[in-house]
């Protein structure tokens, strides 16, 4: 006992400590670092707006061909990903924050999938193909749909042995217990095509609307319990609507009026349908991100995020009040793209800079943009495992 009680030894045996200690600690935090993220995968779907990879340049809609070549993705990997931007996108920086990698598109048959899936396809719409080709709208439209995305992962499950969340409960919560389902923005591309149709714009909007909502009842009833919902964003602020509509068709955000409207109603219609689920499966969380008012509060305040371009795009001909030309699109041999992507809201017309989508990533994961908060998602899968 003697030998513990002298000063020296005790010293000794102190320091000894504060080293085991020390060196548990290092230990401690170099396992942790990457932090261990929150969900084992992520399964993403939607368009352009989404898309990590599942286009390339031949398949891209008309106008938009070139996003298998620079500049696009001048900014961030420094060569072309087949993302339309010059950079990230929403969903990249939304798997960043997770501590996850990057999402593997679907298509890429050499990809790790280990960690999801990216089923979003550049151009795609919500409804079905054939109802375009029926109508008569099918000029060089991308032949992918939200269904075609819900055809690959049912086959994902189905190779799982998920069938139902009642007769396979064990193997679809294997897929879906540790997943957060990312929908991104999907919609705008109906809306675009049927433009100049006879088709009335409520039709599209219902159709739209019952695709979204169908695809999203087959999920859920499947077992899907962490699910964000992107709306549309604010469409008539996208250079290609200001661009093409007439000069008196502007709101009080100085956008275009009709298109903003119409993305607007459809995104209110989409709200009362998650309301719905929400009360039919009080299990799974459904989170709507509202891109729309995220991305108005950047018009209404550019400064405050380093933007001084909201409608003139980065990478276009090199001229006119937007910069844009349909026929001289970003990455044509015509086009060139700007010295600072940062300061610019748009990229090439339609898709919008990473800056932007950081913006826009960032409203969504730490901001007020999502509802209920994406904080209220992440811990409720906290508590659930
Ligand atoms: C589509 O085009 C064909 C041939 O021009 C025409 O006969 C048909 O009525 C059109 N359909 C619609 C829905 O406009
Ligand atoms: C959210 O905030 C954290 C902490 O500041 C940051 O690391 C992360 O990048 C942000 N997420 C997004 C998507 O901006």
């Amino acid at each position: 006992m003697a030998i513990f009680t002298s000063p020296t030894s005790q010293t000794i045996l102190t320091v000894t400590s504060i080293l085991i200690l020390f060196t548990f600690n290092s230990l401690y935090a170099k396992a942790t670092n990457p932090p261990p993220s929150i969900f084992k995968t992520i399964y993403a779907f939607g368009d352009s707006y989404t898309d990590t990879g599942n286009t390339q340049s031949e398949t891209g809609p008309s106008g938009f061909m070139f996003v298998s070549k620079l500049p696009y993705g001048r900014t961030f990997f420094h060569h072309p990903t087949n993302r339309y931007s010059d950079g990230r996108l929403v969903i990249d920086f939304v798997a960043q924050s997770l501590s996850m990698p990057f999402l593997a598109p679907y298509l890429n048959q050499k990809a790790d999938k280990s960690h999801g899936m990216n089923f979003a396809v550049g151009g795609s719409t919500a409804i079905i193909h054939s109802f375009f080709v029926r109508n008569n709208m099918t000029t060089n439209i991308t032949p992918q749909s939200l269904q075609t995305q819900l055809g690959w992962f049912n086959e994902y499950l189905e190779s799982n042995g998920c069938k139902d969340s009642t007769t396979t409960a064990k193997e679809c919560g294997a897929v879906f217990n540790e997943a957060l389902i990312w929908v991104g923005e999907i919609g705008a591309n109906d809306y675009a095509y049927s433009l100049g149709s006879s088709v009335p714009r409520t039709q599209i909007q219902q159709l739209a609307i019952n695709s979204v909502t169908g695809f999203l009842q087959t999920l859920l009833k499947k077992g899907a319990k962490h699910i964000v919902v992107q709306g549309l964003p604010p469409t008539g602020c996208l250079t290609l609507s200001m661009y093409l509509a007439p000069k008196d068709d502007r709101d009080d955000t100085g956008c275009v009026g009709s298109a903003n409207k119409q993305a607007y109603s459809h995104n209110t219609a989409l709200q009362a349908k998650l309301n719905i689920f929400r009360q039919k499966y009080p299990q799974s969380v459904i989170v709507y991100a509202d891109y729309y008012n995220a991305y108005l509060s950047v018009t209404k305040n550019a400064n405050k995020y380093g933007f001084q371009e909201l409608y003139k795009v980065c990478c276009g001909y090199g001229g006119g009040e937007y910069n844009f030309n349909l026929f001289d699109a970003c990455g044509s041999p015509s086009s060139s793209s700007c010295a600072d992507p940062s300061q610019y809201v748009n990229w090439d017309g339609v898709h919008l800079t990473e800056a932007m989508y950081q913006v826009m990533a960032d409203a969504f994961v730490n901001g007020t943009y999502c509802h209920p908060r994406f904080g209220y998602l992440l811990s409720k899968k906290s508590q659930s495992g």
